[in-house]
């Protein structure tokens, strides 16, 4: 199997392509990112060829690569919710315009797409659980910038799915319901507050500061942990029968559902287990969502999958609790933490 994977360097793709060269000997992997500090020495594998460019500037050599690939997965994308509000035109020119394009480099070239729609598509819809083939798509009003995330993978999913019914296009549509684990954001780093939400309080609580909960952290979110997500790609990828053949998937975790409260409060409690964080001066503060996105930002309370159509089409289930997936989330960070000295610096401290 030859694969195409752009955003090879994210947390999606590294994990992915990890699982691949160590599962899949005889796969061969085409990838092209930005950077490669996730990648590390994936990047120089046998199986891995890797192309560091944006993708904006590498429409001729996407395409030829889409030409010569059994399947594409196009991971690029801006994830970050502050992001929605504070650059909304960025978010539709790569979310929507920039992979629309290797949509139909693939139409075009009849190669197998995989693409991340994403749980957000669903919005502020009042389903509980949400439904891949029942449930309404419900975003707010225009000035609410922060479903411009959504609407762009929506319009994409609708796309794709035409393409597919006038038998242009053999694709799979799956929907991530906030994976975490290793590899999700840069924690070390000290950036700031564009991370998503399990990689932004960790980077709060390694930092010192203060964790900061958005309209009291009552928001609840199911979490799935990357290993369960990883093994329902890999069945997409590997297609027996043509499972996932024109499919949409919802991806998460039905039990490991918590409030941002309980995240913040557990994460917190894990890292303190570490001896160097057992006196962490970070304390859980609350704010509210226009001081802390603007007032683009808006969301709704809870969000659980139907996971029916991947339990029946793929055979896949997860498996990893939330306090294990936490656990393991942190374990690698600890893991791979730089000496103290540089954090001290990354800090400006
Ligand atoms: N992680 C989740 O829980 C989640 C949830 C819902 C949807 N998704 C979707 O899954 C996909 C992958 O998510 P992820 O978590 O791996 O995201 P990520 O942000 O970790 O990875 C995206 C990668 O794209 C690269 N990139 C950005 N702009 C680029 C450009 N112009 N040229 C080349 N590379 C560029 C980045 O360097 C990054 O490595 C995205 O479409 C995202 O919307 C993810």
């Amino acid at each position: 199997m030859k694969l195409l994977i752009l955003g090879a360097n994210g947390f999606i793709g590294s994990n992915l392509i990890a699982h691949i060269v160590a599962h899949k000997p005889d796969w061969k992997i085409v990838g092209l990112d930005l950077a490669t500090d996730k990648l590390g020495p994936l990047v120089g594998h046998r199986q891995v060829t890797f192309r560091q460019a944006d993708m904006l500037a590498s429409r001729e050599w996407i395409e030829a690569q889409v030409k010569e690939a059994d399947v594409v997965l196009p991971l690029v994308a801006i994830a970050t919710p502050a992001t929605y509000v504070s650059n909304p035109i960025a978010v539709f020119e790569l979310d929507f315009e920039a992979n629309l394009a290797v949509v139909r480099d693939c139409v075009k070239h009849k190669t197998r797409l995989i693409f991340p729609s994403t749980s957000e598509v669903y919005g502020m819809s009042e389903d509980l659980p949400y439904d891949e083939e029942e449930s309404r798509l419900v975003t707010g009003p225009i000035h609410k910038q922060r479903w411009i995330y959504s609407c762009s993978k929506q319009m994409m999913d609708r796309v794709i799915y035409a393409y597919g019914v006038r038998g242009d296009l053999r694709f799979t549509l799956f929907r991530p319901f906030n994976w975490m684990g290793p590899k999700l954001d840069d924690v070390w780093s000290n950036k700031g507050t564009s991370s998503r939400v399990v990689s932004q309080f960790l980077s709060d609580i390694v930092h010192g500061r203060d964790i900061q909960l958005v309209d009291g952290g009552t928001s609840r979110r199911c979490f799935l942990y990357i290993d369960d997500a990883i093994d329902a790609l890999m069945r997409i990828l590997e297609n027996k029968d043509g499972c996932a053949d024109n499919g949409i998937f919802n991806i998460g975790h039905p039990g490991n559902e918590a409030s941002i409260r309980q995240l913040a409060e557990q994460l917190l409690a894990v890292v303190k287990s570490y001896p160097d964080y057992k006196d962490t001066p970070t304390r859980i503060r609350d704010t509210t969502a226009d001081t802390y996105y603007g007032k683009g930002y808006q969301d709704v309370d809870r969000r659980i999958p139907a996971i029916v159509q991947a339990e029946r089409k793929l055979g896949w289930k997860p498996v990893t609790d939330f306090p294990s997936s936490l656990q393991k989330t942190v374990e690698y960070y600890m893991r791979v933490r730089p000496a103290l000295q540089e954090c001290h610096n990354a800090s400006g401290g």
